[in-house]
């Protein structure tokens, strides 16, 4: 299976977590496109769902999906989205799509958290992929010098020669060189840092179940 049909695959058995009625929570990037995709298929059978981003929620809409707030939301049974990497504890990088604070605020609100993935996305260790952090612009040289300080290489994500900035009007710090051996430790001292919004480490809250995609078809883990 290419990564594509991992993708594909993956996507279309956590319509499985979806439950009748149910507001779903969704996530951001192209495995949780497969997703939506999926869900546009079964849109009859929920009420709507809550978007971790703007570029999601326009997905949703095209699909005649009925978008959330989440302040209008008192339970949210299940969150479905991918993930950069995934160790074998289910915790997580995310936010290389740049959506990690909305990520995790419905992540914060979700009963369940649902990883899907490509095979690729399963690691020993968190690190490999640059941790996406995200920051008050006026903060980023000086998160950028704590964060070299604590042994990694931020690198300010640009986009079209400007920093990118995120659906909350941050930017983004791709911390390279770091193998992350605590991920919930680590999670919490970066979160420490003055100016920083939110990290991509999901590891305090980690994934309930992982879907991943392999050659011999979808790979369950429950963590
Ligand atoms: C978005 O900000 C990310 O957290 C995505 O969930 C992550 O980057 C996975 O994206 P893909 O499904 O495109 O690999």
């Amino acid at each position: 299976m290419t990564q594509d049909e991992q993708k594909q695959a993956v996507a279309r058995a956590a319509i499985d977590y979806v439950e009748d009625g149910a507001i779903i929570g969704v996530g951001t990037g192209s495995t949780a496109n497969f997703f939506i995709d999926e869900l546009g298929k079964v849109r009859d059978r929920i009420q709507g769902a809550v978007a971790s981003s703007e570029a999601t929620a326009a997905r949703l809409r095209s699909h005649g999906i009925r978008v959330f707030d989440l302040n209008e939301v008192d339970s949210l049974p299940v969150y479905i989205d991918g993930a950069d990497e995934i160790n074998a504890q289910g915790a997580m990088i995310k936010g290389g799509g740049a959506a990690l604070t909305r990520e995790k605020i419905v992540t914060s609100a979700a009963d369940k958290f649902i990883c899907i993935a490509d095979g690729s996305k399963l690691v020993d260790t968190l690190g490999k992929f640059p941790l996406p952090v995200e920051v008050i612009p006026m903060s980023h040289r000086v998160v950028s010098r704590k964060l070299a300080a604590l042994g990694g290489q931020p690198t300010l994500r640009m986009k079209d020669g400007q920093p990118l900035v995120t659906d909350n009007g941050c930017y983004i710090l791709d911390v390279a060189g770091l193998q992350i051996g605590n991920p919930a430790q680590f999670e919490a001292t970066v979160n420490n840092i003055v100016g920083v919004v939110t990290v991509g480490l999901f590891a305090q809250r980690c994934a309930d179940v992982a879907l991943l995609g392999t050659s011999e078809g979808v790979k369950k883990l429950v963590f």
